[in-house]
């Protein structure tokens, strides 16, 4: 398969076969006042986002060891708007999802859908340190397509120049940090490191924001600690749906979706021009903003 990268409105790069998805995402979605946007940018932590928010805003309807996250594709019960709801529908039926709806989407903050901008749903993002996001897209693309990965050097370049899927990433980011500024409420920005770091920290102020706080109860019970392990790395790797299972629409391997895992793998790959070129750039781009601890 050949991805061909095309611009839109000098915004933004993705994958040619997505392009009317996306626009009739953005000019049919309508959404709820109770849906909850999980926006990120690819090979960043969605499918984590999407495991950590599924379990912590069902827990009251279904008990942890119960939770359909055991035996269901993460991307049918969180599905993106773009690939799998818009991909072939300019209105799909979405009356199966009931409230509060969870989705997904990559699609930078200046062309979500009016509803979801004006409404008082909230948006869940979450961004990665841009040179372990190149790695991980670059190996992903390989493990999709049964390939070696790509040239590095000439991925690398059209990473460097901000062409990949939904790039550039800093405009991604910016766009969705400067929100979360203005509107704290509407939008949580989250950084995958920081879920690294601190997953009980991360799941508390996730639930807050959610709506769904957790109780002195619950954080006695280990709630706290049942959540981060059901949505771990580790575990859902494991999974019997994620060793045989793909995801929703697209055909990708759930499986494909777990690969390390980890903060800093980009140092096995890139030289360290390479690095350091690149951390210039994005230095350039977010000082004082996203880079922010
Ligand atoms: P690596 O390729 O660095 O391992 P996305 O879900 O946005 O496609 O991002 C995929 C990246 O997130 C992959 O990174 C994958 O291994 C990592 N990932 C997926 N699920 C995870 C989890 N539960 N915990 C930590 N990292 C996870």
């Amino acid at each position: 398969m050949v991805f061909i990268f095309m611009n839109i409105m000098d915004l933004l790069w993705v994958q040619g076969t997505c392009i009317n998805a996306v626009i009739s995402f953005q000019k049919h979605f309508q959404a709820q006042e109770s849906d909850v946007i999980l926006a990120t940018y690819p090979k960043s932590g969605t499918t984590w986002l999407k495991a950590l928010t599924f379990t912590i805003m069902n827990r009251s309807r279904f008990e942890l060891q119960n939770s359909p996250l055991h035996t269901t594709t993460l991307h049918q019960l969180v599905p993106f708007l773009e690939f799998d709801l818009y991909l072939n529908h300019q209105s799909p039926n979405l009356e199966c999802f009931s409230a509060p709806r969870i989705f997904a989407t990559h699609v930078p903050h200046a062309l979500l859908p009016g509803s979801i901008l004006n409404s008082s749903c909230r948006i869940v993002y979450v961004c990665r340190n841009p040179l372990d996001q190149f790695i991980s897209e670059w190996l992903f693309i390989a493990r999709t397509q049964d390939k070696e990965p790509s040239d590095l050097a000439e991925a690398f370049e059209r990473a460097c120049n901000g062409i990949q899927f939904f790039g550039p990433i800093w405009e991604h980011a910016l766009c969705y940090w400067k929100a979360s500024i203005e509107q704290p409420d509407k939008i949580f920005f989250l950084k995958y490191e920081d879920l690294k770091e601190d997953i009980a920290s991360c799941i508390n102020r996730l639930a807050d924001f959610l709506g769904c706080p957790l109780s002195e109860e619950e954080v006695t019970q280990g709630v706290v600690e049942e959540i981060s392990k059901l949505c771990s790395f580790d575990y859902i790797k494991n999974l019997e749906v994620t060793k045989t299972g793909r995801a929703y629409a697209n055909g990708v391997k759930n499986s494909h979706y777990l690969r390390k895992g980890e903060v800093g793998d980009w140092k096995n790959y890139l030289t360290p021009s390479m690095s350091e070129r690149l951390e210039k750039i994005i230095e350039e781009k977010l000082a004082g903003s996203v880079t922010k601890s």
